[in-house]
């Protein structure tokens, strides 16, 4: 068979682990041939390819990024985009593909596979907002990333008595934001599941820092909204799947915060460094068995699937499970997080 390999959205690290895996397998166990799609989307769109064999794979294990590049190019975003995706298939002779991505590129692989496309998709995102898997490669590594900034963080805010404000990436769900709280120690944790009340994040700071100097780290993910719904900044710029281009809510925060209590407020704002760099060792292994179990489905021909993590084991679901509904933080979690609020 000849097998084309895609990564699409955002990068995370840990995509240049499925793409070995992948090319790996798929070469020594099964015989098969790769195509390197360039970009995402983009590749099978415009014939922009690459050559991809294990040679091309040597040493890209603990390097974050991809080797095949990235893009958020949709091809129902184009004219005859679907048509030109299936013929250039067919003229470079690739029989299936493995979509690596996120919901936007997992849901065009699922809407390709109603029209007939043979593929496989590989669940990426460093939100874990994706259903049907427990977590998604690249999550473990940029929570590492959040933490070790909050653990830095808090050495500052004690030396100078402050309220540290830390926007980390989750634009729907406060995956991140919730698990690099509970790890981090962070005072506050607000995420976009729960609009939260600036009132009640001032009053639980004030009750924190009159005890004595309680320097805070508030935790707020960029898609975090106050109840009132007045404090979002946004450009209004949208890309090619519609996403508001988002950012603000942790300075808007910061100066409400020192506005209301009076204590001094910083914000960092860790945007793409969470998406950079090595993957850990988690991921690295988590990506291997999903790049590995993708090669499988790949073999078997079982087609619009997607390889899932589920009770430590590795099987295959509908794409659609993936992609239907979005998997936002459980409230059991939320609940852990709240109780060291303040
Ligand atoms: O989807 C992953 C993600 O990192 C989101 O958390 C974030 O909102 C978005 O990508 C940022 O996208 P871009 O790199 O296109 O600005």
């Amino acid at each position: 068979m000849r097998v084309g390999v895609l990564t699409g959205g955002g990068d995370c690290p840990g995509l240049n682990a499925v793409i070995r895996a992948v090319v790996r397998k798929g070469e020594q166990s099964y015989g098969h041939e790769f195509v390197g799609f360039l970009d995402g989307w983009r590749g099978p769109l415009e014939r922009r390819t690459m050559p991809l064999d294990v040679e091309h794979c040597r040493g890209i294990l603990p390097r974050g990024g991809t080797i095949l590049g990235s893009s958020r190019t949709n091809p129902y975003k184009v004219e005859d985009g679907p048509a030109r995706v299936k013929e250039n298939m067919a003229a470079l002779g690739v029989d299936a593909l493995v979509a690596i991505g996120g919901e936007d590129t997992l849901g065009v692989a699922h809407k390709l596979s109603g029209e007939g496309v043979a593929v496989v998709g590989v669940p990426k995102t460093i939100d874990n907002d994706l259903s049907g898997t427990e977590v998604t490669f690249g999550f473990h590594t940029a929570v590492q990333i959040v933490v070790d900034a909050i653990d830095r963080l808090h050495t500052t805010a004690e030396s100078h008595d402050r309220v540290l404000v830390c926007e980390v990436m989750g634009r729907h769900a406060g995956w991140i934001a919730t698990y690099a709280g509970i790890a981090g120690g962070a005072a506050e944790v607000l995420v976009p599941e729960v609009p939260f009340d600036i009132d009640h994040v001032c009053a639980d700071l004030t009750r924190r820092h009159e005890k004595g100097r309680f320097a805070s780290i508030v935790v707020v993910a960029e898609g975090a909204k106050p109840k009132e719904g007045t404090m979002v900044l946004s450009s209004g710029e949208v890309d090619a799947f519609g996403h508001v281009r988002l950012g603000g809510i942790g300075q808007v925060l910061a100066e409400e915060i020192e506005k209301r209590t009076g204590f001094e407020t910083r914000v960092t704002v860790l945007g793409h460094i969470q998406r950079g760099g090595t993957p850990t060792a988690f991921d690295r292994v988590l990506a291997t068995r999903f790049g590995v179990a993708a090669i499988d489905a790949i073999h078997a021909r079982d087609f619009g699937t997607m390889v899932a993590l589920r009770a430590g084991a590795i099987i295959r679901v509908p794409l659609a499970e993936g992609v239907d509904v979005l998997k936002t933080v459980d409230p059991e979690l939320l609940e852990v997080a709240e109780l060291f609020h303040g």
